[in-house]
């Protein structure tokens, strides 16, 4: 990973150049890392706030031979090798919200955007998009955010040199990607549950249709939440957490 990197000084969003530069067949470990997003993508069709010179806002592209229902394994990993970056790079300690977001005491530093192409047996490509709030200052967070958002520099005091960030995280996914390739997903999905708050917790979760309150037990390995209700078993596939 990280054999070739393209530099932008600004994009609308980096998961799109990687995506048509994979679509054209760039190569298994293509990095574009841009300097500012003018549109840059969260989850659920938000937006994510993008400024300029701060903030790290990079996408990888992977191209495992997997069916398409368990490339959500690769987000577990990305945000394990996030997580593990952070905490590399500052003495701070970093935890994993699931689905793929890393919070530190309690506010969102990072989040995971994975998009894939993919025939019915099995996934063309994969991009890993990587959004980390570095450098950040409180004031240039948009007000209307869903979750306390913070930055690396907010929370530890200490201005990070991004270019070294971004050595220490390509690193880090190379290995667990190697891990992966060799080992399964075993080790990743244990390495997510020891660094996630999840275990027993209550917690609210919103999907699209429906709120549902209850005790989680873990993810499954195609990456889902399993829920307590009263004694019942749901397995959640996408929504939003909040612990109570
Ligand atoms: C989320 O938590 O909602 C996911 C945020 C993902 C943001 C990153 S920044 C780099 C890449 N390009 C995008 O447009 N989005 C992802």
């Amino acid at each position: 990973i990280g054999k070739r990197i393209i530099c932008l000084e600004e994009t609308d969003s980096t998961n799109n150049v990687t995506f048509r530069l994979a679509e054209e067949g760039t190569a298994e470990g293509t990095v574009v890392i841009a300097d500012a997003q003018s549109r840059g993508k969260g989850r659920l069709g938000r937006s994510w706030a993008s400024p300029k010179g701060v903030n790290l806002y990079c996408s990888v592209v992977l191209r495992p031979s997997m069916p398409p229902v368990a490339a959500s394994q690769l987000t577990f990993l990305s945000v394990v090798a996030v997580a593990r970056a952070i905490e590399l790079s500052t003495s701070l300690k970093a935890w994993i919200k699931w689905p793929n977001d890393i919070l530190i005491n309690g506010r969102k530093i990072a989040g995971l955007l994975n998009e894939m192409s993919a025939e019915t047996e099995k996934v063309n490509f994969v991009v890993l998009g990587i959004g980390i709030n570095i450098n950040m200052r409180q004031e240039q967070f948009p007000t209307d955010l869903r979750h306390p958002a913070s930055s690396l520099y907010i929370e530890s005091g200490a201005e990070l040199d991004r270019n070294r960030f971004i050595r220490t995280l390509l690193k880090e996914l190379d290995d667990l990607y190697d891990v992966y390739l060799q080992r399964g997903y075993g080790p990743v999905r244990e390495e997510w549950l020891s660094r996630s708050q999840l275990y027993g917790r209550k917690a609210r979760i919103d999907c699209q249709d429906r709120t549902m309150t209850g005790i989680i037990r873990g993810i499954d390995d195609m990456g889902a939440l399993l829920l307590d209700l009263d004694g019942r078993e749901e397995r959640i596939l996408s929504g939003d957490v909040t612990l109570l």
